[in-house]
């Protein structure tokens, strides 16, 4: 079926194969979902690994799920779960995730594991042998009631500057003034609501701030790659001599998921002591089912490479603990540590009020297509620790343009002339057409552009290819060719240098676009791309396959229906007006209490005025009330079937069955709301809201009333 292009240079690929390299992505939490911040970085390594593969290098990716420590306990006990329980279903969640969105891990595993055990043991056992561990009493807050020290973030109280409640240990969110856990007045454990006590308690320190330890990181540390993480590095270091790292607390008491210490009962490894050490645990796994040796990998004077990608803010933990934690229990240290920056969305912070904190398994089960986020993390990413955006008219936007408007196009103009004329066969002397070359020499640089962590650069000279393409098929005018029979010569010909064309951008963008470029590589009939294949041509010895449509463009709606899954609540900062109605309030203020985000205004806070263009943002249309219903499970909705002359109904919910009855409502007219973006709740889709009148204080005066316009209105007419 598939036969390898035909070679036009011997070593046509100048890269050396060869390297063996361990590559990691940082362990996420056993603990939440993965979401669209996490995914920048999984598919900031999945892009690296893909492309270092195609060199034929010996690749490594392995990952684990992070699952110690506090947190996951109580989730655990919170779901009526044992701690391993809810690790399980959470790493076959994460793992489907992964998955989806095409991140090639050779082995995914989890940190609660043997292997983890014994190597977490081993590097402690070494680094007390070395004399690099002491214990030391502490005073920590501690929980009576649960018995249990409490970490900062499960200590709340009242702000010392403004008094604002329940403001966390380290800093208010209402004033925004910092401070420490123990300045909190009335501080309450988050666990049990029990007023915390100081209690003491011996801990386990690795001590960083032996010279040792010192003199090793600087040294370490010039070979680090981004120059933002030298200088923080050096800031932790501070000038030769100065001495400013201070000692690592690694153990915590029990109650505690996680491992005991050995020699130390009820003391437990904090969990950022064995999650680095989960790395090795993977591949030691990994190794033992490819039958590698996992020593030439991990002891010192390895020949091997070790990278660690990673968000800036667990930098510390991967230029400080864990290369000294290495180097002082008798194993090699990383090659280097990648740190991105962080992901914004439309320019803020991801939230779920906005229905922006969006998680990887509600973009797939949306139909949104994985390798678009790929393509626009990878348009946007470099090697620097710059946060980046996900601007979602700006995603849609370069999806269409870029990857269907530039670059599939380019196949489905040429595939079916070439069919339909020419029996599927390329001209072979099209394949050294002078742009051809110019596209074969540009490969090997996009190539480097992937290692050097470019990817923006890549995609940027891949899209200009790809204009060149289009420029010459513009010329050329295969539509005009195809008129007459004479120029079938010169029709082959554009059809040739069009799909080699697009067989050499597949390659440039297959680190990005792995199923992709599968695909295309059906389509083309040919074996799996590697970087070698910039050297080859595609041979009239091989007819191409049917085009079968290789991507869809993103529809807009598909946005609004993300964002609307991902929606935690119908709050009423976006839809003051309709506080009494709102069709999701009743589950919703009860989710949104104490969020941050979720700020409900006053009812009678008088809005900002607006301009009449604001106004006619909101189609507000005549409804017919076709059906309604009560809702099994809520005491405050009403299930509506709307008729807005559409050519379907509306399914909304609505929070008015305190004062009317199904009944009361089947056959009459009423207002609704028909451009709010749908919201995904418990019941089902709500497709819009009905608009109802009620009190500023509806304690005073109870009393919901829905609008009904006067008779002779039609469902579907505009209300303005
Ligand atoms: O910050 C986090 O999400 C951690 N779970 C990362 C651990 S990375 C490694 F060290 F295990
Ligand atoms: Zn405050």
């Amino acid at each position: 079926m598939s036969a390898p292009a035909t070679d036009l240079a011997a070593g046509a690929s100048s890269v050396q194969s060869g390297r063996q390299i361990l590559v990691t992505s940082a362990l996420p939490y056993a603990n939440g979902q993965i979401h669209i911040g996490h995914l920048v970085e999984y598919i900031q390594t999945d892009i690296w690994v893909r492309a270092l593969r195609m060199h034929g290098h010996e690749v490594y990716y392995v990952g684990a799920d992070d699952t110690h420590g506090t947190p996951v306990m109580l989730r655990a006990e919170k779901e009526g779960l044992t701690p391993q329980q809810l690790i399980a279903r959470v790493w076959q969640e994460h793992k489907r995730d992964f998955d989806s969105f095409g991140v090639s891990f050779d082995n995914y595993y989890s940190t609660d594991s043997d292997e983890n055990r014994v190597l977490s043991e081993s590097v402690y056992l070494a680094l007390k042998e070395a004399g690099f561990i002491e214990t030391r009493d502490i005073e920590q807050a501690y929980d009576p009631v649960k018995n249990m020290f409490l970490p900062d973030r499960f200590i709340k109280g009242e702000c010392p500057k403004c008094g604002a409640k329940d403001q966390y240990g380290d800093s208010c969110e209402v004033c925004g003034s910092t401070y420490a856990p123990t300045d909190l007045k009335n501080p309450y454990s988050v666990v049990s609501g029990a007023t915390p006590i100081r209690k003491t308690s011996t801990h386990y320190f690795f001590r960083l701030s032996d010279p040792r330890c010192e003199t090793f990181l600087r040294s370490w540390v010039a070979g680090l790659a981004q120059p933002e993480a030298t200088n923080k590095m050096r800031e932790w270091l501070g000038d030769a001599g100065e001495s400013k790292l201070a000692d690592w607390d690694i153990s915590r008491d029990a109650p505690y998921f996680g491992f005991e210490i050995p020699g130390a009962p009820g003391k437990y490894f904090y969990v950022w002591l064995d999650a680095p050490v989960g790395y090795y645990a993977s591949f030691k796994n990994l190794c033992e089912q490819r039958g590698l040796n996992f020593d030439d990998w991990v002891k010192p004077g390895s020949k091997t490479e070790q990278y660690h990608f990673i968000g800036k803010d667990i930098l510390y933990f991967h230029t400080l603990f864990w290369p000294a934690m290495l180097e002082f229990s008798g194993h090699r240290t990383p090659t280097n540590v990648f740190a991105h920056g962080f992901l914004t969305v439309d320019g803020a912070k991801m939230s779920k009020s906005r229905g922006t904190f969006i998680t990887a398994e509600s973009y797939v089960s949306t139909g949104l297509n994985p390798e678009w986020l790929r393509y626009y993390f990878a348009a946007k990413l470099n090697s620097t620790m710059e946060d980046l955006d996900l601007n979602l008219e700006d995603f849609q936007a370069r999806v269409n343009s870029d990857l269907v408007g530039k670059y599939i196009n380019i196949a489905s103009r040429a595939a079916g002339f070439l069919i339909k004329r020419f029996e599927g066969r390329v001209q072979d002397s099209a394949m050294n057409h002078p742009l051809i070359e110019q596209m074969r020499a540009a490969i090997p640089q996009i190539a480097a552009h992937y290692e050097a962590r470019e990817y923006s650069r890549a995609l940027r000279q891949t899209m200009e290819l790809a204009d060149a393409v289009n420029a010459y098929v513009d010329t050329a005018k295969p539509w005009e060719q195809a008129k007459d029979a004479a120029n079938a010569v010169a029709l082959h010909e554009t059809c040739s240098v069009s799909l080699e064309a697009f067989r050499l951008l597949s390659l440039a963008l297959k680190p990005v676009l792995p199923q992709l470029a599968e695909g295309v590589e059906q389509f083309l009939a040919i074996a799996p791309l590697t970087w070698a294949d910039a050297g080859r041509a595609l041979s009239s010895q091989q007819p191409i396959n049917a085009y079968k449509h290789l991507m869809t463009r993103v529809d807009p709606k598909q946005i609004e229906a993300l964002l609307a899954a991902n929606r935690d609540s119908l709050q009423a900062t976006d839809a003051p007006a309709a506080t009494a109605n709102a069709a999701n309030a009743a589950d919703a203020n009860k989710k949104s209490k104490g969020s941050k985000e979720a700020k409900k205004p006053a009812a009678d806070e008088t809005p900002e005025t607006i301009s009449i263009d604001d106004f006619a943002k909101i189609d507000l249309r005549v409804a017919l009330i076709v059906d309604c219903n009560i809702v099994e499970g809520s005491d405050k909705l009403l299930q509506l079937t709307l008729d807005v002359g559409e050519e379907k109904t509306r399914n909304v919910f609505s929070g008015i069955r305190s004062a009317y009855k199904p009944e009361d409502l089947k056959g009459k007219l009423t207002v609704m709301v028909a451009n709010l973006a749908p919201r995904k709740m418990k019941f089902g889709l709500s497709e819009g809201m009905v608009l109802a009148a009620s009190s500023a204080d509806e304690k005073a005066e109870p009393g919901l009333y829905i609008l009904e316009p006067h008779s002779g209105a039609k469902p579907g007419m505009r209300v303005r």
